[in-house]
């Protein structure tokens, strides 16, 4: 008996699927710098899946943004590239889905599943100015670093290279795929003092280390360990003579912070997770590829819904479908927020934070303070204290602050919407306390 698939087959969800268009991603950047976002989602490019950009809503301020969310107001926040809290609308979208499913769980599955998945899909595909059909849905980042590079067709002797800036997630997924493979991992450093990276210093250090076997270059678009943010589509086009290499960039911290797209960025794939500063619904993420780079990986667990790359590669089983219908919502006020807005909105809470950290003799920025190559995280060490000693002394005055989790290790602060300039100055004030 031939295994049938429990779910759809391909045009069932509600998604055209696009054989003739072939060309899925915007990879014109200075059309959509010169045109903007919408023009080139309403048709210039040829994008007939890509809804036009949902239209900021100019009105809401950042305290009716802070006003959706339930963060104790007794913290500050500036763990948000951690784990995100639910906004209003994710937190009421999966209410309402959850108790569909308690009341009926096969029924409201059968009637709604497909709208659903295909509405995220949708929101994804808008934000992203991507194709819905070339994106899967993944529980995290994670998980889409492990199915993606654990599903690249490599050979013997190929070589994966990344970086030693990248994280476990990434490093760890790379091995196991080479392993496999007979494949082999090199890592290079593309700065050796983030602080003072370069760009032509990171696209020349990426650009030398492409070997004769060369297959695939995995990067990540913000570093969470330093704060350093790649200019991705420059290094993409510094390779792009180089044939079949694939680009993969884990994507998790520039999502819900930069006002790009694929096509601005420019690489093969994208993938993050959506529960960090989209404020998706915790254990939602995605992975995008572009058409031509989908063929180059192969799915590891079993879809549910069938008939293109992107649904064969995403992994069926049921999920906690509550949140991850809900994560269109996610999608849609950052939509109304505006992608622009919030790009500037955390980037100036961050040099805020930069500036002044920078001007305390006893503190060390090893972030950037070029806003070209550094985003929404602040790295930062404090002479005679562990980064582990900072956090906690800044616990105690109710400020959220991590360690990061590499060699060597720093503290850091991410602010990000739920943060005020005034919450920025009192962190400096108990940073400056710490002498
Ligand atoms: C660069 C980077 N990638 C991936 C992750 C893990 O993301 P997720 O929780 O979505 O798997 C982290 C940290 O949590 C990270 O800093």
């Amino acid at each position: 008996m031939g295994a049938a698939r429990p779910f759809r087959q391909a045009g069932e969800n509600g998604l055209k699927e696009d054989s003739n268009l072939g060309h899925d991603d915007v990879d014109r950047r200075q059309l959509l710098v010169r045109t903007g976002v919408a023009l080139a989602a309403a048709g210039l490019t040829g994008l007939d899946e890509v809804a036009a950009a949902p239209r900021a809503d100019a009105a809401l301020g950042w305290d009716d943004v802070r006003a959706q969310f339930r963060v104790s107001r007794s913290l500050i926040h500036m763990g948000g590239l951690y784990l995100a809290s639910h906004p209003g609308p994710v937190r009421r979208a999966i209410d309402r889905h959850r108790r569909g499913l308690d009341a009926d769980p096969v029924g409201y599955l059968h009637r709604n599943g497909d709208r659903l998945e295909a509405d995220v899909l949708r929101a994804a595909g808008s934000y992203l100015v991507a194709r819905p059909t070339y994106i899967a849905l993944t529980d995290s980042t994670t998980m889409g670093l492990g199915l993606l590079y654990g599903g690249l067709s490599l050979r013997p002797g190929d070589e994966v290279l990344t970086t030693t800036h990248d994280f476990y997630a990434t490093h760890e997924a790379l091995r196991l795929a080479a392993e496999r493979a007979g494949a082999t991992v090199r890592r290079v450093a593309l700065y050796r003092d983030p602080a003072r990276a370069t760009e032509d210093e990171l696209v020349g250090n990426l650009a030398r280390a492409i070997g004769p076997n060369t297959r695939v270059v995995a990067l990540t678009w913000v570093h969470s360990s330093t704060g350093v943010k790649l200019p991705v589509w420059r290094l993409v086009q510094s390779l792009s003579r180089r044939g079949s290499l694939l680009v993969c960039l884990d994507g998790v911290h520039g999502l819900g912070v930069e006002n790009e797209t694929v096509g601005s960025l420019g690489v093969d794939f994208l993938v993050a997770g959506c529960h960090k500063w989209l404020f998706g619904p915790r254990g939602t993420g995605l992975v995008w590829g572009r058409a031509s780079a989908w063929p180059a990986v192969r799915p590891t667990i079993p879809a549910f819904s069938g008939g293109s790359p992107a649904r064969d590669f995403t992994p069926g089983g049921f999920h906690s479908f509550e949140h991850r219908w809900a994560l269109a919502e996610a999608f849609r006020l950052h939509g109304r927020i505006g992608k622009g807005r919030v790009a500037a909105r955390i980037h100036a809470l961050n040099r805020r934070l930069k500036d002044g950290l920078a001007s305390l003799s006893h503190v060390t920025l090893l972030t950037p303070r070029s806003e070209a190559l550094s985003s929404g995280i602040v790295v930062f060490s404090v002479d005679r204290l562990s980064p582990n000693a900072v956090v906690s002394a800044l616990a105690r005055r109710r400020i959220v602050a991590t360690v990061t989790p590499y060699t060597p290790s720093h503290a850091r602060l991410a602010p990000g919407l739920l943060n005020t300039p005034g919450e920025v100055d009192r962190v400096l004030a108990a940073v400056r306390a710490l002498r």
